[in-house]
Formats: C-alpha cells, sequence, structure tokens
C-alpha cells in the first residue's frame, strides 16, 4: 500500500457554511500547495473571511470537506485539532488584536504557550521572531506606544515565532496607511521566500494583483482562481 503524499498544504472540497438563513459560503474548492503566496480578494461580504476561518480550522463547514496537511479536519477530535493548529497556522488580523499593556515580547511569547516549549525557549523564538520583523529595538514596547504598522508587525512575529509552514492574514493592511501596508506586504513576501505558505485575504486590488497567485471569492463561491505563471484557471 502506497501512503499518500499531500503537497497541498490546504484542500477545501465542496465546502459551505451557513449562518441561519445566511449562506456564506457556497460550495468552495481551493487547494493551496506548499510555497505558495495567494492573494483571496473579493467584495465585502463575498465570504473571505469566512473562508479564512475554515482555512485556519477556527470555524467548521456546514458541508464538506477540509484538509489541512493532509489532515481531515472533521475526523479530528478538538484536542487533536488545537495541536494541529498550533503547529501548523499562524494568523494575522487586520486589528492586530494585541492586549494592552502587554510588552512586545511577552506577546509573541505567550503565542507559543501551547507548543510545549520552556520559557526560556519560548523568550528566545519570541526574541528572534520581532528581530526578524524589524522590531529588535521595540521589544519592550507595549501596544500604545507602537505605531499601526509595527503593531501590525508584532502579530505577524507572534504569528510566525513558532516557523509555522502556514499563515493566514485576514485584511493584514486593511487599518494600515499605503507607507506601512508595503511593509507589511513586503514582510510576508519575505517569509514566503524563507519558505512559509501565504495567504492574504483583500479587497486591495492592487495588492490582489502583485501576488502570484489570485483567487477571487463572490458571493461564497470561488469565482475565478488564476496564477500568473500561464497556468491559468486553476479551479
Ligand atoms: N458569525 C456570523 N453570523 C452570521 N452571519 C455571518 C457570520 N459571519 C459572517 N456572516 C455573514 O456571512 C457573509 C460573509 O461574511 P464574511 O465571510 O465576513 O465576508 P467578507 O470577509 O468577504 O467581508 C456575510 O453576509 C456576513 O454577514
Ligand atoms: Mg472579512
Amino acid at each position: 500500500m502506497s501512503r499518500q503524499v499531500h503537497t497541498a498544504i490546504v484542500e477545501l472540497a465542496g465546502v459551505s457554511k451557513s449562518y441561519g438563513e445566511v449562506a456564506a459560503l457556497r460550495g468552495a474548492g481551493l487547494v493551496v500547495d506548499r510555497g505558495e503566496l495567494l492573494a483571496v480578494v473579493g467584495p465585502s461580504g463575498s465570504g473571505k473571511s469566512t473562508l479564512l476561518n475554515i482555512m485556519g480550522t477556527l470555524d467548521r463547514p456546514t458541508s464538506g470537506t477540509v484538509r489541512i496537511d493532509g489532515h481531515e479536519v472533521a475526523r479530528l477530535s478538538d484536542r487533536e485539532l488545537s495541536a494541529l493548529r498550533a503547529r501548523t497556522i499562524g494568523f494575522v488580523f487586520q486589528q492586530f488584536h494585541l492586549a494592552p499593556g502587554v510588552p512586545a515580547l511577552d506577546c509573541v511569547a505567550e503565542g507559543l504557550l501551547y507548543g510545549g516549549r520552556s520559557r526560556g525557549e519560548r523568550r528566545l523564538l519570541a526574541r528572534r521572531a520581532l528581530i526578524r520583523v524589524g522590531l529588535g529595538h521595540r521589544l519592550d514596547h507595549e501596544p500604545h506606544q507602537l505605531s499601526g504598522g509595527e503593531k501590525q508587525r508584532v502579530a505577524i512575529a507572534r504569528a510566525v515565532a513558532g516557523d509555522p509552514p502556514l499563515l493566514l492574514a485576514d485584511e493584514p493592511t486593511g487599518a494600515l496607511d499605503s507607507r506601512s501596508g508595503a511593509v507589511v506586504m513586503q514582510l510576508l513576501r519575505d517569509l514566503n521566500r524563507a519558505g512559509t505558505t501565504v495567504v492574504v485575504i483583500t479587497h486591495d486590488r492592487d495588492i490582489a494583483a502583485s501576488l502570484p497567485r489570485e483567487v477571487r471569492v463572490r458571493d461564497g463561491h470561488i469565482e475565478h482562481d488564476a496564477d500568473r505563471l500561464g497556468e491559468g484557471v486553476r479551479a
């Protein structure tokens, strides 16, 4: 019997999600291979965040299948799912989600609490991640002492400190001015070049057009999916 090799890190098939009467996703299919950098773009209310939450295993679909790193999410217990999420996925959100009054180093180290590492190891990895995002000089700064762009870089450091293979970013530049937004996008590109698979949700057409693959969502389904290497529509 041959063991199947999974090059895909994310595989969604026929994924629907309803909230009461509202159909947020209707039969969405999406495969993301390891090493990709892609944009998920679409108008407000089209289902982008729902899609990201399901890819991130934060939410379960009403129907359809979700595989993350080869594991079918529906077959996992809550505990197994938390473990898969902790080792596989980093999250970045538009509004940073940094706790007030917590210095950057502690904030990033706390993000590693569920990975079974010692306190010293967590602090070392946190320091490294902050240096990686260019904030080695802001380790003791609390959120109110940081600019919007710096806050998002702390959030990115927290998301990647444990070196997850997959980074999911929901409108990461949505609350930033264009200059800070460009710095954050460059950082995401650098992380991708170093090996992380990166999915960026955006309603910014320019950002979407600047990435190697663009997935367009409309009314809860994938309307268009193409990369820029001449392979055309993928789904
Ligand atoms: N928790 C929820 N409860 C009820 N409706 C929701 C919930 N989350 C999303 N929706 C609805 O699902 C649709 C898609 O939302 P969302 O995925 O947030 O879209 P987007 O991120 O593209 O703006 C919208 O109509 C939204 O109002
Ligand atoms: Mg959204």
